[in-house]
């Protein structure tokens, strides 16, 4: 199995780490315009392997990356503190045109995975210039939002986020919005779950305050330490099991849909996207679902032209 990684920053490196750990890979390739780094982080990560699964790691140029079963991006602009993941649109259009162009030579048959933000418009523009078919052209979207609302449902309702099944659909960024109508603990609608819970009566759960917690984490993160860089990593390699296992995990990644990529429950296996799911919506989420997807296309026109 190797895998490329386009991007050595904070990002990148996480990624290439994490990738380490759940020991999927027999190869992984960096790139980045900084050989440097790139290189750097190649003889770090390498001694990493040591203690997880032997493996071939290197810094490598845009040809290394030929025979890639997968190849990850994260090149590009990252939000500083103030902006929106939007305000990358323009800047990080260009960067990712290049990447793909470069992609499409390289490595005809890989399968992309951007994390590139804002990475619904740039996993759009990653499936226009690669040519591509769509389903195996997937941006992280909301994995990890909706990583973020389990893993705070979880530890507010003493659950494991494991058994905490709700999404985060939407845009990856501040038109995002929590699937409540369909959200479950245990198997129990998340509003039922509550009547029989025993801490109950103690019980002052907002779960508007905890989509908030989640819609800003990354600012929170930014502000404070610049980046965020360890969920994204995770979020990805968890995507990339459910490739390589062809474990048909459904997470919510950005995927191609009426002609936008947004972020969506999606069954991901050995090809990628299988098929997105349909979930039930109530008719607040689905204007809130369509208010960001006109958001979306708003963005996508501003690089078209
Ligand atoms: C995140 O949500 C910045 O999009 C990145 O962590």
């Amino acid at each position: 199995m190797k895998i490329s990684i386009i991007g050595t920053g904070r990002v990148g490196s996480s990624t290439a780490f994490a990738l380490i750990n759940a020991a999927v890979a027999d190869e992984i390739v960096l790139y980045d315009l900084n050989k440097e780094m790139a290189e750097g982080e190649a003889l770090d990560l390498l001694h990493a392997t040591t203690f997880h699964k032997r493996m071939i790691i290197r810094a490598g140029e845009y040809s290394d990356i030929e025979g890639s079963d997968i190849v990850i991006i994260t090149a590009g602009a990252a939000q500083k503190p103030g902006e929106t993941r939007l305000d990358l649109t323009i800047k990080n259009a260009k960067i990712i045109k290049g990447i793909s162009e470069n992609i499409k030579k390289y490595a005809p048959n890989t399968l992309v995975i951007n994390i590139t933000n804002p990475v619904d418009v740039m996993s759009y523009v990653v499936w226009k210039v690669t040519g591509f078919d769509h389903n195996r052209v997937i941006g992280t979207g909301t994995i990890l939002d909706t990583g973020r609302l389990r893993a705070l449902i979880g530890k507010n309702c003493g659950v494991s986020p494991m058994s905490v099944h709700a999404y985060i659909i939407g845009e990856h960024g501040d038109s995002e919005l929590a699937a409540w109508s369909s959200a479950m603990i245990g198997g129990v609608p998340i509003k039922g779950f509550c009547r029989n819970c025993p801490y109950k009566n103690s019980c002052n759960i907002d779960l508007n305050k905890i989509f908030e917690d989640v819609k800003n984490s990354a600012y929170n993160i930014i502000n404070k330490k610049g980046a965020t860089n360890y969920g994204i990593a995770s979020a990805t390699t968890a995507l990339v099991e459910s490739i390589i296992k062809n474990e048909g995990r459904v997470y919510t990644p950005s995927v191609l849909l009426d002609d936008i990529y947004i972020g969506y429950p999606a069954v991901i296996n050995k090809d990628g996207v299988e098929r997105t799911i349909d979930i039930t919506l109530n008719e607040e989420e689905t204007e809130k679902f369509e208010s960001s997807k006109s958001i979306i296309k708003e963005y996508l026109e501003s690089i078209k032209n």
